[in-house]
């Protein structure tokens, strides 16, 4: 069935939200498949965010996700692509919806980069292919 590729970036494995992430994937019926903490390679991030080089956040983001550990999960289920950005919420916290993962847990701390807690794939294409960085 439908798969995402779903990073808890450092802030969140740092601030101890990796379960309440966690248990929101699955009390929304998601499937955890696989499941992994990690610490990111500059070669695994320069294919992560191939899409984003060049732009102003692109090495701050690449240095925030190599600032510490994350986990890596596999979230499985009908819908799931759309689903999961849904629970993650818009991308900047400061405005991401009340009821969401980056809403709910996260926030803006000053920093050049949007510390907005975890990674969804946003399409079957690109779920497919960060999958493959991810987990072999
Ligand atoms: P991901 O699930 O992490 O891919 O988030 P997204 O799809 O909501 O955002 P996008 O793919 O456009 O950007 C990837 C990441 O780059 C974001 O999650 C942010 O951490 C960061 N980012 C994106 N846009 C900006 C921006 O305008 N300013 C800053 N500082 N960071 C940004
Ligand atoms: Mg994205």
């Amino acid at each position: 069935s439908e798969r995402t590729l779903v990073l808890i970036k450092p802030d969140g494995v740092a601030r101890g939200l990796t379960g309440e992430i966690l248990r929101r994937i699955e009390a929304k019926g998601y499937v955890i498949a696989e499941l992994k903490k990690t610490t990111a390679t500059a070669e695994q991030l320069a294919a992560h965010y191939a899409e984003h080089e060049g732009k102003p956040f692109y090495q701050p983001l690449v240095d925030f996700m190599l600032s510490g550990p994350i986990v890596a999960a596999v979230a499985e289920g009908e819908g799931v692509i759309p689903g999961f950005r849904s629970l993650a919420g818009q991308t900047d916290p400061t405005t991401a919806a009340p009821g969401t993962i980056r809403g709910d847990l996260g926030r803006d701390w000053g920093e050049k980069v949007q510390k907005n807690l975890v990674h969804g794939s946003d399409s079957i294409e690109s779920a497919e292919r960060e999958i493959g960085i991810w987990f072999n």
